[in-house]
C-alpha cells in the first residue's frame, strides 16, 4: 500500500472520529468520550499529515520544522487549555477561530503566490482546462476573504468578550450599505480574478475583507455576542474548507463543512433562543436600531441578609434557582450543590433554570453544575420551567442579570427587547446574589431588582451561599 493510500484511509478514520465527537458531545453523558474521539481524530490526521508530507514533499529540514511546529503547538495550546478559567473559554475560541482565518489568508496567498513562481507563470496551467484553472483562482480569492474576515471579526470578538474593547454595537451611518457595498465589491472582484488573476487584486481583497470582518462583528451588540462566536465558528469552519480545496486536502474539506455547519447551526439555534433574525446578526446587526431607553428611575430596592433568606427557604416547599455569569466568576457552584443537597433532605423541592445564554458560553451553566454533581434530572431549560415559577416560593437568582430582566418583555425600546427570559418574577419572592446594582453583559439595567417581590442579597456569590448554608 503506498503512503497516500495509507494517509488517505487515516484521515477517513480521522474523519469518522470527528463526526463520533460531535455526537459525543451533544450530550452531558456522553461529552467526555465525545472530547476523547476528537482527541483520537485530530492525533491521527497529525500523523497522517506529517508522514504524507515527508513521503511527497518535503525534505527532512523540513519535516523537522513541521514536527516541531506541531509539537510547540500541542504545548501551548495544552497550557492554555490547563490555565484558562472557564469564564475565559468564549474569548480563547474567539482566539482560536483568528488563528483560523490567518491560516487560511496564508493559505490562500501561498496558493497564489506558488502558481507565480512556476517556471513559465500562467502558462504552466495552460494544459489543463481552463475550467480548472478559473477554480483554482477562485478557491484562492474566497479562501482570502474568508479567512481574512474570520481573522478580523474574530479579533474584534476576543477584545469586546475579555472587555478590553466596549461590548456596544458601533453605529456608523449607513452601516448595512457599507457590509452590503463590500460583498457586491468583493463578488465583482472574484469574477475579474478568475479572467485575469492579478496580485494588486489579490491585496485590495484582503484589505477589504479585513475591514469588513472588523466592521461586522464590531456592529454587532453586547447581547448578541453568543451568535456571534458560534458564527465565526462556522466562517473558520468554511475558511478552512476554502484551504482544504486549495491544498487538495479531503480530510480538511470534510472537517471544515463539518466546523462550518454546525457552527451554522448552533448560530441559528441560538438566534431563535434569543428571538433574534438569524439574517440580522450574520449580517452584522442588519436592521439594527440604536438603542433608545435611556437611564430610568425605577424606585428603591430592597436588601436582605443571608439569615433573613435561610428564614424564607426553611418556609418554602419549592425553590428554582437561575444561575448566571456571576456563579461562574465567584466559583459558587459547589456551595449552590450544597445547598441544593440541603434543601433536598428537608423535602424541599429544588430545580434549576438554565437559560441558553446564561454565563459566556452555550451550556456554561450546565458544565459548573455537572462539574459541582447537581443531578442532571433536577437541571432544566429555559422553556421546560417557565411556566413553573408562579407555583414557586422562593426563586434564587445567583449572579444572572440580563436573562431575568422583565424589560426584555415589557419594554420595546430596551436594547434587548425580545428576547426570552426567565420568569423568575412570577415566583412568590425573589432572591437576588449579585455584588453591586451593575448592569449585566448587555449594559441595561434590571427592573426585576426593583419589585415588590425582590430583594438584593450582596456580595461576592460563593461568600454569601457559604453564609447561608451556615444559616441553615
Ligand atoms: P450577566 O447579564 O452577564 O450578569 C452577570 C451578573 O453577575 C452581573 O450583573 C454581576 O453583577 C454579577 N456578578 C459578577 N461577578 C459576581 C460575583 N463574584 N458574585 C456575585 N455576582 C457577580 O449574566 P447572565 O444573566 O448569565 O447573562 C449572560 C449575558 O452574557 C447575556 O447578555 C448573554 O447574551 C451574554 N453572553 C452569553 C454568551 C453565552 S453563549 N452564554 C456568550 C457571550 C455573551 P455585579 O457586578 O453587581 O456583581
Amino acid at each position: 500500500m503506498s503512503v497516500t493510500t495509507a494517509a488517505d484511509a487515516a484521515y477517513l478514520i480521522a474523519a469518522l472520529l470527528f463526526i463520533r465527537a460531535l455526537a459525543g458531545l451533544s450530550k452531558h453523558e456522553t461529552a467526555r468520550a465525545g472530547n476523547f474521539f476528537g482527541i483520537a481524530g485530530m492525533a491521527v490526521a497529525l500523523i497522517a499529515t506529517v508522514v504524507l508530507a515527508a513521503d511527497e514533499r518535503i525534505n527532512t529540514l523540513g519535516v523537522a520544522l513541521l514536527v516541531a511546529a506541531v509539537i510547540a503547538g500541542a504545548l501551548i495550546g495544552l497550557h492554555r487549555a490547563r490555565v484558562v478559567e472557564m469564564t475565559g473559554m468564549p474569548e480563547l475560541i474567539a482566539l482560536f477561530h483568528s488563528f483560523v482565518g490567518l491560516a487560511a489568508v496564508l493559505v490562500g496567498w501561498d496558493g497564489y503566490l506558488s502558481v507565480e513562481r512556476m517556471p513559465f507563470g500562467h502558462e504552466a496551467f495552460t494544459f489543463r482546462a481552463v475550467g480548472t484553472y478559473g477554480i483554482h483562482h477562485a478557491e484562492v480569492f474566497i479562501g482570502v476573504f474568508i479567512g481574512a474576515v474570520t481573522f478580523t471579526g474574530s479579533i474584534i470578538a476576543f477584545l469586546k468578550l475579555s472587555a478590553r474593547i466596549k461590548s456596544a454595537p458601533l453605529m456608523l451611518p449607513a452601516r448595512n450599505w457599507l457590509n452590503l457595498g463590500a460583498l457586491a465589491v468583493f463578488a465583482g472582484l472574484t469574477t475579474w480574478f478568475i479572467v485575469s488573476p492579478q496580485l494588486a487584486l489579490l491585496i485590495v481583497v484582503t484589505v477589504l475583507a479585513l475591514a469588513l470582518g472588523l466592521h461586522l462583528v464590531a456592529s454587532i451588540g453586547g447581547g448578541d455576542m453568543p451568535v456571534v462566536v458560534s458564527m465565526l465558528n462556522s466562517y473558520s469552519g468554511w475558511a478552512a474548507a476554502a484551504s482544504g480545496f486549495l491544498l487538495n486536502n479531503d480530510l480538511l474539506i470534510v472537517t471544515g463543512a463539518l466546523v462550518g455547519s454546525s457552527g451554522a447551526y448552533l448560530s441559528y439555534i441560538m438566534c431563535q433562543a434569543m428571538n433574534r433574525s438569524f439574517l440580522s446578526v450574520i449580517a452584522g446587526g442588519f436592521g439594527l436600531e440604536a438603542p433608545t431607553s435611556g437611564e430610568r428611575d425605577y424606585g428603591e430596592h430592597r436588601e436582605v441578609t443571608a439569615e433573613e433568606t435561610a428564614e424564607l427557604l426553611r418556609e418554602a416547599q419549592s425553590v428554582i434557582i437561575t444561575p448566571g455569569y456571576g456563579m461562574a466568576v465567584a466559583q459558587a457552584q459547589h456551595g449552590v450543590a450544597e445547598l441544593t443537597a440541603k434543601l433536598r433532605e428537608r423535602g424541599v423541592q429544588v430545580r434549576f433554570g438554565i437559560h441558553p445564554v446564561a454565563g459566556r458560553l452555550p451550556g456554561h451553566m450546565n458544565v459548573l453544575l455537572a462539574e459541582a454533581k447537581v443531578p442532571y434530572d433536577i437541571v432544566l431549560e429555559m422553556d421546560e420551567i417557565n411556566d413553573d415559577f408562579p407555583d414557586t416560593d422562593v426563586v434564587l437568582v445567583i449572579g444572572a442579570n440580563d436573562t431575568v430582566n422583565p424589560a426584555a418583555m415589557d419594554d420595546p425600546t430596551s436594547p434587548i427587547a425580545g428576547m426570552p427570559v426567565l420568569h423568575v418574577w412570577e415566583a412568590k419572592q425573589v432572591i437576588i446574589f449579585k455584588r453591586s446594582m451593575a448592569s449585566g453583559y448587555a449594559g441595561v439595567q434590571n427592573p426585576l431588582f426593583f419589585r415588590e417581590n425582590s430583594a438584593m442579597l450582596f456580595g461576592d456569590a460563593k461568600a454569601r451561599v457559604e453564609d447561608l448554608l451556615r444559616a441553615l
